[in-house]
């Protein structure tokens, strides 16, 4: 059975965790889109890591992760974590190569690519997007314009030089007239990736016929998705959203797999929501409810792991879950962070949007929509201080099951999974989904 799993809202859901969780069942776990602008954050016996590009897992001896093709691939970034991985002695004095595989067709983050995600973020004052500035953006755009540098380019000289002369030429006269920069100078910039290049030569395959062979041979696949669906480019809160598709179907373009790659979509979902970056965020509570948001902040440690910004606070948001889980056909769901609100009097769900008098229990496209949207909530009462090691769903509390309950009934898909904290024992699991190609029920 293969299972992909996705952020089922604006990232950081604790997609780690549970790729963690569920690698410990696949042979191979694989990436398909985002970069080094995801952040997934480890807590393996009380040792916390944080991987931004590697997939989360690395930390089960033997597994071999894949970076698809429609991954964008900063070489100089995946050595930094190549060698935390080293050090903390994950590849047990094996070569790291052979865990690790980049597709050669994956486009590759350059210096010009992280200069110019920046650049414009300072030139673009209040409304910046508020990015990683780890040149996601500017990569993304040179690939759909096809002047794009390929993992495979950087082991051709002559080829690597030319295609990045072409890129900067444009970019040069952009970064001296419209951002009055510096010109990057296209030999030395040449000369530095075919160094990053050679050592990353033993980590180079074609990961597609990889997961066509394992396909062959029934071996279990774990694709791992970055972000969330709301970042997602064509379905999120555009243009407050990352340059890729976050949704399950992207599986397909950016690992060069079928139509049938998985058996099962799990969707990640917080048992409230955050938002780091600008944007609409309909059930944000900063400022209505400012003294919760502060407590959730710390309780849930809501800082970016990748860039440590403060997370944005909001209530559960049903209607966007519901809109997740219908782009992404999840056929279970993970709720995480639950322990974050216990000891609340009640907690809230949003089941729809008040829009210029009338009720609307979709999604808007339009960003005008967001600014005059107000939420609908449902009020459940909240729960007592949830259990750390859990068996069965006898263990939790009736309200927390009643908010699972009310969770399911309402986005009409299980929840398989709940955690309780970052560490690996704080997991409760209700129902596998790499032992079931049918319907998945949590039995609550
Ligand atoms: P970019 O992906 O760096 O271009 O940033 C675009 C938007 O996506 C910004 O709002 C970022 O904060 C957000 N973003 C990108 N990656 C993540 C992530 O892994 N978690 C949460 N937000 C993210």
């Amino acid at each position: 059975m293969n299972v992909a799993v996705v952020g089922a809202q604006w990232g950081d859901e604790g997609k780690g965790k549970v790729v963690d969780h569920y690698g410990a069942r696949a042979d191979f776990i694989a990436r398909f889109q985002g970069g080094n602008n995801a952040g997934h954050t480890l807590v393996v016996g009380g040792k916390k890591t944080v991987l931004h590009l590697i997939p989360s897992g690395i930390l089960h001896p033997g597994k071999i992760c894949l970076i698809g093709n429609g991954v964008v691939f900063d070489p100089a970034a995946f050595f930094e974590e190549i060698e935390i991985l080293e050090q903390s002695g994950v590849f047990r004095g094996k070569p790291a190569h052979e865990f690790v595989r980049v597709s050669e067709r994956a486009h590759v983050i350059l210096p010009y690519h992280r200069l110019l995600d920046k650049l414009r973020e300072e030139k673009a004052g209040h409304g910046k997007i508020g990015t990683t500035v780890r040149g996601i953006g500017p990569c993304y755009e040179d690939k759909v314009a096809r002047r794009g540098i390929l993992v495979g380019d950087l082991l051709r000289p002559s080829v690597l030089r030319q295609k990045v002369e072409h890129a900067l030429e444009e970019k040069n006269v952009l970064l001296k007239h419209h951002f009055g920069a510096e010109a990057v100078d296209a030999v030395a910039t040449a000369a530095e990736a075919q160094r990053l290049g050679e050592r990353l030569k033993p980590f180079i395959a074609d990961v597609r016929a990889i997961l066509y062979e394992a396909k062959g041979r029934r071996r279990p696949v774990l694709f791992e998705g970055a972000q969330g669906t709301l970042l997602d480019v064509d379905h999120g809160t555009y243009p407050y959203v990352t340059s890729s598709n976050c949704v399950a179907g992207q599986v397909m373009p950016g690992c060069g797999v079928g139509a049938t790659a998985y058996d099962h979509v799990v969707g990640i979902t917080k048992a409230y929501t955050t938002r780091v970056g600008t944007g609409p965020f309909p059930t944000e509570i900063e400022t209505t409810e400012p003294e919760l948001a502060q407590r959730i902040r710390k309780v849930g440690a809501e800082f970016g792991a990748t860039t440590g910004r403060p997370r944005r606070i909001g209530w559960l948001d049903g209607v966007a879950l519901k809109y997740a889980s219908e782009l992404n056909g999840l056929t279970g769901l993970a709720l995480m962070k639950a322990d974050v609100l216990s000891g609340l009097d009640f907690v809230k769900v949003c089941t729809a949007y008040r829009l210029g008098g009338n009720t609307h229990y979709g999604f808007p496209s339009a960003m005008e929509d967001f600014d005059r949207l107000e939420p609908t909530y449902e009020v459940l009462p909240g729960w007592p201080e949830l259990p750390r090691g859990m068996s069965s769903v006898s263990d939790l509390p009736d309200e927390f099951r009643q908010f699972i309950k009310f969770i399911e009934d309402f986005v009409k898909v299980p929840v398989v999974l709940v955690s309780t904290g970052p560490g690996r024992e704080e997991t409760l699991e209700l129902a596998d989904p790499f032992t079931s190609s049918v319907a998945l029920r949590s039995g609550l």
